[in-house]
């Protein structure tokens, strides 16, 4: 099939990655020009395991190309999947800008037929208003829409695609269900993953499944604050609980709170919608203020186990971005941390495998942050450790090593470290509800 994907992060160049290994010719538009000449040479414009890996083989075969031009990049399409962001805007509503110029673009430029999928997250509703901006320049009824939400998880984009739990399909007209099923048909074989919903059903599903998930981490980590007034430790109450199939043991992970570019937008989205239609947003509500004081708890931890000395103390931390396998920063409890604290530190030394770069240009304006190549070197330097994102590589540290922290004391965001291996190596450990 002819398939189109129109804005090229991390959704867009999954889909049109994991579709062109199908052998499907897939055209990929962006308006950024660089991002397009990067990617031409099979370089993804951020860190996703294996995507810069099935770019390059999927261009080797000439199953996937990459233009900023629109005419170019709908030639006789059969699908166009519309994947561009949904920033929140200073209010906290998603910015529908983009995809409302991308429906523009596509109206006076798509060919004679084709189904455009929306899957970028956009509130319940947007799907009609799109159809209705694109027939001001277009009344083909040949074409055809659809909401098609995404369920990646960045750093394992690529097996959720390829291994979907469910495939949405909103649409009101029986023909796009047809073409659904065949491009998504390899993705379908063991188990059927489609269901097939109205448009407004599918833009609610998005919403609803992410705000469930970041209420379900909002609830363990409120279980967690209680755990530490109790003598209950979380992970022995995360098993229990998470032991009941009704409950579920997934997304039940204590910590610092929910970050990235989903969660807290989408569940502010949610409320916005109740808000919209004069309904209170009682949970999401709760599980938005619950998120924003795990942070607030994690740090006054550390300011009272630290007594008055923390003014005086370098820290050394480790973890930026907001969860493992990505550089992706967004809403990152790491950065949210480090801006809440670094004035009231003498030093911060920063160490992640790959969210540097990014992190240098969100925290420019701080003066005393270095960053670090390598986790341990100034570790000497440190008088203790905090660890904010669960990378691999922090969970079996060397102890000899982390004894040489000057107060020999960690704040554990994630609950990594055995925190019995750490107390008989005589290092103060802290973590989340233990
Ligand atoms: C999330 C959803 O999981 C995807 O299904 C969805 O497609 C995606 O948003 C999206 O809307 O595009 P993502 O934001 O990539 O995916 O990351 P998650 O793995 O869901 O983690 C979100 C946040 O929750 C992270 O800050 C993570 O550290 C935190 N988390 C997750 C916990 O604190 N505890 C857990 O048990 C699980």
């Amino acid at each position: 099939m002819r398939i189109t994907i129109v804005g090229s992060g991390y959704v867009g160049l999954v889909t049109g990655a994991c579709l062109a290994e199908l052998g499907n010719k897939v055209t990929c538009i962006d308006i950024d020009k660089a991002r397009i000449a990067k990617l031409a040479r099979g370089i993804a414009p951020f860190h996703e395991p294996g995507l810069n890996g099935m770019l390059k083989n999927a261009i080797s075969k000439n199953c996937i190309h990459f233009t900023s031009s629109y005419k170019k990049g709908l030639l006789q399409s059969d699908a166009i999947f519309v994947c561009v962001g949904t920033p929140s805007k200073k209010n906290g509503a998603p910015n529908l800008e983009y995809v409302s110029n991308v429906f523009i673009s596509l109206a006076k430029n798509i060919g004679d037929h084709g189904v455009i999928f929306i899957k970028s997250t956009v509130p319940v509703g947007t799907n009609k208003k799109m159809q209705s901006l694109f027939k001001k320049y277009n009344k083909n009824p040949e074409i055809k829409f659809a909401s098609n939400p995404e369920f990646l998880k960045e750093g394992d984009a690529i097996n959720d695609f390829k291994k979907p739990d469910r495939i949405i399909i909103g649409a009101d007209d029986s023909n796009v269900q047809q073409i659904a099923k065949k491009i998504y048909k390899p993705f379908n074989r063991q188990t059927n993953r489609m269901i097939y919903t109205n448009i407004e059903s599918a833009e609610l599903i998005k919403y609803a499944a992410n705000s469930f998930l970041a209420t379900k981490i909002s609830f363990i980590n409120e279980i967690s604050r209680l755990c530490e007034k109790t003598n209950a430790n979380i992970d022995e109450v995360r098993q229990g609980i998470g032991s009941d199939p009704r409950i579920g043991a997934q997304f039940l992970y204590p910590g610092l709170g929910y970050g990235g570019s989903c969660f807290p937008k989408d569940v502010q989205g949610l409320i916005r919608a109740f808000s919209a239609n004069n309904l209170d947003a009682n949970i999401a509500q709760a599980a938005e203020k619950s998120n924003d004081l795990q942070l607030q708890f994690f740090i006054d931890k550390i300011k009272k186990s630290t007594n008055s000395s923390l003014r005086k103390s370098n820290i050394l931390l480790w973890g930026l971005s907001f969860k493992p396998e990505t550089d992706d920063i967004r809403e990152s409890l790491a950065i949210k941390l480090i801006k809440a604290i670094s004035s009231q530190v003498k030093n911060l030394y920063l160490y992640d495998p790959v969210a540097i770069p990014n992190s240098k240009l969100e925290l420019k304006g701080i003066k005393n942050i270095h960053y670090l190549q390598e986790k341990y070197a100034k570790i000497e330097e440190c008088n203790f450790l905090v660890i904010c994102t669960e990378w691999r590589e922090f969970w079996d540290p060397d102890i000899s090593k982390l004894q040489k922290l000057k107060n020999k004391q960690i704040f554990d965001g994630r609950n990594i470290l055995d925190q019995k291996a750490m107390l008989d190596a005589n290092i103060q450990y802290n973590g989340i509800g233990r």
